[in-house]
């Protein structure tokens, strides 16, 4: 017999529980869409996805952006394998952009302590762009530990650990359509 996968384990065993279904994504992802569209209507903003966490939510995010806009991507590493942060951030790849005078939005899949925001808001003020931004698809308010400013949150969660919807547990199960709690 063969082994079940974990991601056979979390959509037909029902192992875990689901926090947030494709549908109620996709409806707050056009909200936040909307916001971003009115709020940057004839600045042309780089959006900046944060890899790999925020790939899919930066993708169904930009078809709701509708004016002109540009992309790039970074990427950092905060966590290993581990289910809590290490509280060091590394930068695996830099954006290849000249972001000066730019207005940028960061994109991030999900804040926990913050100190990934915490060492991209560093970087990036001291290129020095017209201004910087975050978005988030999901915030843990009850864990962040730097008061920089989320200015657009997709959902408020609990303090439990997530997957799916390019979320990882050890660089697997991101290709959930749905966010799930496991426990
Ligand atoms: P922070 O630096 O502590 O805010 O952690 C942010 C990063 O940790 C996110 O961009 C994710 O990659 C990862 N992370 C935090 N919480 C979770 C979770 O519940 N599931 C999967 N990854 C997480
Ligand atoms: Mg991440």
């Amino acid at each position: 017999m063969t082994q079940r996968s974990e991601f056979e384990k979390v959509v037909y065993d029902g192992g875990f529980r689901t926090l947030l279904t494709a549908e109620a994504i996709d409806a707050r992802i056009r909200e936040v869409g909307r916001q971003i569209t009115e709020d940057y209507r004839g600045l042309q903003p780089i959006m900046i996805g944060v890899l790999n966490g925020a790939f899919l939510f930066m993708a169904d995010l930009i078809r709701h952006v509708e004016i002109d806009l540009e992309v790039d991507f970074i990427k950092i590493s905060s966590y290993g394998n581990a289910k809590v942060s290490s509280g060091i951030v590394r930068m695996l790849k830099d954006i290849n952009a000249d972001v000066k005078g730019r207005h940028i939005l960061l994109v991030e899949d999900i804040v926990d302590t913050g100190g990934s925001i915490k060492f991209l808001h560093e970087k990036f003020m001291a290129l020095e762009p017209a201004s910087l931004r975050f978005v988030t698809l999901l915030i843990k308010p009850a864990n962040v530990e730097t008061d920089i400013p989320i200015d657009y949150v997709g959902f408020s969660i609990a303090n439990e650990f997530v997957v799916g919807y390019g979320l990882d547990y050890k660089q697997i199960l991101r290709n959930l359509p749905a966010v799930y709690v496991m426990d």
